[in-house]
């Protein structure tokens, strides 16, 4: 047996992701974000740690000010609608945030007021009249995003007037190069208005940045490298030398949608002071809701804190926002973890132009999130460097090394167990042992590589000891022990040697694969697995359940649909005309009382084969959580292949009367959609309800 590994000292952390502007959709970007900090934060909880994850939206700026009143709403329905939209895509890529916010929360008013106040006692508030951008045609000073011009460092044109998504710089709009109004395309005008300064350039900030970031446990090298140039003096042309770092113009004049500066009406916070403070609040408004106490767990030395972020927004979050908390005195992050863009296709990302991978898109084809948790997780390391998505790479990792290296350990053990040996586990013998005595010494350095976000080594790691198991299993050969009238022992140790190899690796995949981990949980009858748990193995006479195929292969036809441009919209507005496209006339109007009748319910397609003497019916096994299974026959055979719908799940009516047909009983129907002559206009769609939906559950 290998050295057991101990459980770590529980931690408390405070993780977040960075705060989405709400004036949009998620992008893959996000999505791959959100999915980095998820995994980190699931192994740190698998570990026994206690972990605050939470996020918020970005409500307030300009920006989103002027798209509302485009839009015709207020800021805050504007925001709001935007908020709504989030479930889906956090649910179906299981992103498990504690708690989804918003900086116009009451908290964050607060919080960025209380910040202020102590800055200004700090002495490091300072006010001073400046030159600001006014569109003359708009008749309103310009917020620094519809300013657009050249990039005063590295002469990029169309950047915005706050900092360059090309070199990172950040600079204030009137040092950019040829400005003009985004608005109104006009050259805007200067004109004279107060604002408010943090006075980053006091020595006491500047000798608090240089210590702050030069220590190693607070950011990656490449990103201190980069940091560095902001805080190192410079030489102006007139021989006068000056550390990089300027006081940060932290007001914007009205309107503006954000929070009104104290004792200075008409000012308001700037969106960048307020939006880190929005973590704060998020995590304030949690603890609210959880009864626990957010000043003694921020008071607490021992918590800890950390933001997952973008390449692009280094400096507010490795200069101003330590600052902003050490001199506010606060508590300041224990790390920045800064990842790069997602490229997809070797297109680049960028914030404002999300393209190329529509995230519930992906989710609708019915593509398996956690292929994407899996290779998201493949691709990622602990630097500040671009991951790319290839289709191709994509494929393979999924189907070659998830599917055809891990999942197939149980599905050529665990039938043998639960048809020969009634579920019950046996003893492992000399080989067996050595083999899970390789894999068990895995755990330690397993966790060390995901506590140090180095996700694609853990995994080509887990994939490594896959490799092991299976070189097993061919040596062993199962089937044809099972042939052997004389090796029932044997093939009762080879394949317990196998389930207790997939648990194993189960626990080192569960932080990337946390629905997956789940089932297997239920299949193998454990405990929730921890790493720790993976100094023990399960004992001889333990019964697992019934083995059910734990996951799909990729098909390219799935990623065709993925890339496939959408349609361009027709000419004609669809409300225009009356026909319905199923060409069929809505039925008379019900009650709900009599939609209440039906009891539909979530059915997992446990089999499904042809009918023998019928070209329509396909016989479909459902489990819908009864405990028993159901025979329907569903007329869906000229659009489906069964092998396409085993796994599946979908609708079906749980209470209708059961129907005796020629080829036996039929217990109920699944729903699908057709147009009302499927000849004219074929096709037959199984309906699939969104992914979380459990067996059992009832639609209503
Ligand atoms: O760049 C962005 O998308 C910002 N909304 C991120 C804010 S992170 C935090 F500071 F709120
Ligand atoms: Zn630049």
């Amino acid at each position: 047996m290998p050295a057991t590994l101990s459980k770590p000292a529980p931690r408390q952390l405070f993780v977040t992701t960075a705060l989405p502007y709400a004036n949009g959709k998620f992008h893959i970007g996000h999505i791959m974000e959100y999915i980095q900090a998820d995994i980190w934060v699931r192994f740190q909880r698998m570990q026994g740690h206690t972990v605050h994850f939470v996020c918020a939206d970005d409500a307030h700026g300009a920006p989103i000010m002027i798209a509302a009143e485009k839009a015709g709403m207020t800021p805050q329905q504007f925001v709001a609608d935007i908020a709504a939209g989030r479930k889906p895509y956090l649910d179906g890529f299981h992103i498990a945030f504690d708690n989804w916010h918003s900086t116009d929360g009451p908290e964050n008013h607060e919080l960025a007021r209380a910040i202020y106040r102590d800055l200004k006692a700090a002495g490091l508030i300072a006010t001073r009249t400046i030159e600001q951008f006014f569109d003359p045609e708009k008749n309103m000073f310009l917020p620094d995003r519809f300013i657009k011009g050249e990039c005063p460092k590295c002469g990029t044109r169309d950047q915005y007037g706050d900092n360059c998504e090309n070199c990172g710089a950040v600079y204030s709009p009137t040092e950019l190069k040829n400005p003009y109004s985004a608005l109104s395309g006009v050259t805007p005008v200067l004109r004279n208005s107060e604002h408010y300064f943090f006075q980053l350039s006091d020595p006491r900030c500047v000798a608090f940045l240089e210590e702050w970031t030069q220590d190693t446990g607070h950011l990656q090298m490449e990103v201190y490298n980069k940091i560095r140039e902001w805080l190192l003096p410079t030489e102006t042309e007139d021989g006068v030398k000056s550390h990089g770092l300027s006081d940060w113009d932290i007001s914007r004049d009205a309107p503006y949608f954000g929070i009104e500066i104290p004792d200075a009406p008409g000012k308001y916070f700037y969106v960048w002071l307020d939006a880190p403070i929005g973590y704060l609040a998020s995590l304030k408004n949690h603890f609210a809701k959880q009864g626990l106490d957010y000043d003694a767990f921020m008071a607490d030395p021992a918590t800890e804190q950390y933001h997952f972020i973008g390449k692009d927004i280094i400096t507010f979050h490795t200069l101003f926002w330590p600052a902003l908390l050490h001199f506010s005195g606060r508590k300041t992050p224990n790390a920045v973890f800064v990842h790069g863009f997602l490229t997809v296709n070797s297109e680049k990302m960028s914030k404002s132009r999300g393209t190329g991978l529509d995230p519930l898109k992906y989710l609708s084809l019915g593509m398996n999130p956690e292929w994407l948790r899996y290779y998201i997780a493949a691709k990622l390391n602990s630097r500040n460097e671009d991951v790319e998505f290839s289709p191709e790479d994509f494929m393979a990792r999924v189907n070659a090394d998830l599917v055809g290296k891990y999942i197939n350990i149980a599905s050529r053990s665990a039938g043998f167990i639960s048809k020969r040996f009634e579920g019950a586990l046996g003893e492992v013998s000399a080989d067996g042992d050595a083999l899970l005595s390789h894999l068990q010494d895995a755990a330690a350095p397993v966790a060390e590589l995901y506590a140090e976000r180095e996700f694609g080594k853990a995994l080509r790691e887990v994939m490594l000891l896959a490799d092991r198991v299976n070189e097993y299993v061919d040596q062993n050969k199962p089937w044809e022990l099972a042939k052997k009238a004389d090796m029932e022992t044997r093939l009762q140790d080879v394949c317990t040697t196998c389930i207790q190899a997939f648990r194993l690796l189960t626990t080192y995949l569960k932080p990337v694969l946390p629905e997956l981990a789940a089932q297997v949980e239920a299949f193998l009858k454990v405990e929730p697995l921890t790493f720790d748990g993976a100094g023990t193995r399960l004992p001889a006479g333990h019964a697992i359940g019934e083995y059910r195929h734990l996951m799909q292969r990729v098909d390219v036809k799935q990623l065709e649909a993925l890339f496939e441009p959408a349609p361009a919209p027709a000419a004609e507005a669809a409300e225009e005309t009356l026909a319905l496209p199923g060409g069929e006339a809505i039925s008379p109007l019900i009650t709900i009382d009599d939609f209440a009748k039906i009891d539909l319910r979530i059915a997992l397609i446990v089999n499904c084969e042809p009918v023998e003497g019928s070209t329509k019916l396909l016989r479909l096994t459902l489990d819908a959580g009864e405990g028993r299974h159901r025979n329907v026959f569903s007329g869906i055979a000229s659009a489906y292949q069964p092998a396409d719908l085993i796994g599946k799940l979908t609708v079906m009516v749980a209470n209708l009367a059961p129907r005796k047909m020629k080829f036996g009983v039929s217990e109920g129907m699944v729903l699908a959609a057709s147009a009302a002559d499927e000849k004219a206009s074929p096709g037959i769609y199984v309906l699939n309800p969104w992914p979380g939906a459990q067996p059992g559950m009832r639609v209503r």
